[in-house]
């Protein structure tokens, strides 16, 4: 385990678990059409990279970067890179590593129904509902989590830890 990690919450394992599960019923849910996976930079890139070897669709994939952090306190959202496919008529599934207060997903739904796409839904890693300040849900969740500041697979803390196999809690030490 890499020192600045209090507990793994989510081993390698189970993450790779989950998104077989998930990638599986998505393919269900989505059977008979083609998608479109938009990863939100950059700490979606483990999760989708990992989910959709597990989905059996005719698949395509894009990249948007919203940053909504400074530190450890949550800020405002800024679209940082847009797309570079449109998503007109297009089944979407926006591809997160956390919801937490749910701005960002607000945004990002918002703009992709402003888009015309055809359906708008939401695979995510971690769901932290404790911190929710906007009424949204994930279509698809890997694993509901505490309040607490995690990183590993994706999510980083002053953008270190991110190539972490694992979810982990970081040591308050470092943060406080
Ligand atoms: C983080 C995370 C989500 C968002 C969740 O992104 O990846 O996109 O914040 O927070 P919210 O529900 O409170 O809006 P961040 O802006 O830190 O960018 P990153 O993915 O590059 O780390």
């Amino acid at each position: 385990m890499h020192p600045d990690v209090q507990e793994v919450l989510v081993s390698k394992e189970d993450i790779e678990k989950r998104c077989r599960e998930l990638g599986q019923i998505i393919s269900q849910d989505y059977a008979g059409q083609s998608l479109i996976l938009i990863g939100l930079l950059k700490g979606s890139i483990p999760f989708l990279a990992e989910l959709m070897k597990h989905i059996e669709l005719e698949l395509e994939i894009d990249f948007m970067d919203v940053s909504s952090y400074i530190g450890t306190q949550s800020h405002e959202v800024r679209i940082v890179k847009d797309l570079t496919t449109a998503v007109t008529h297009k089944a979407v599934l926006i591809v997160e590593d956390i919801v937490d207060t749910g701005k960002t997903l607000r945004v990002v739904m918002d703009l992709l129904d402003s888009r015309n796409a055809q359906s708008v839904k939401v695979a995510t890693l971690l769901d932290k509902p404790a911190n929710r300040l906007v009424e949204i849900e994930a279509d698809y969740v890997g694993f509901t989590i505490p309040p607490k500041f995690v990183i590993g697979f994706g999510l980083d803390f002053d953008e270190k830890y991110r190539n972490l196999p694992y979810v982990g809690v970081l040591k308050e030490s470092l943060y406080r």
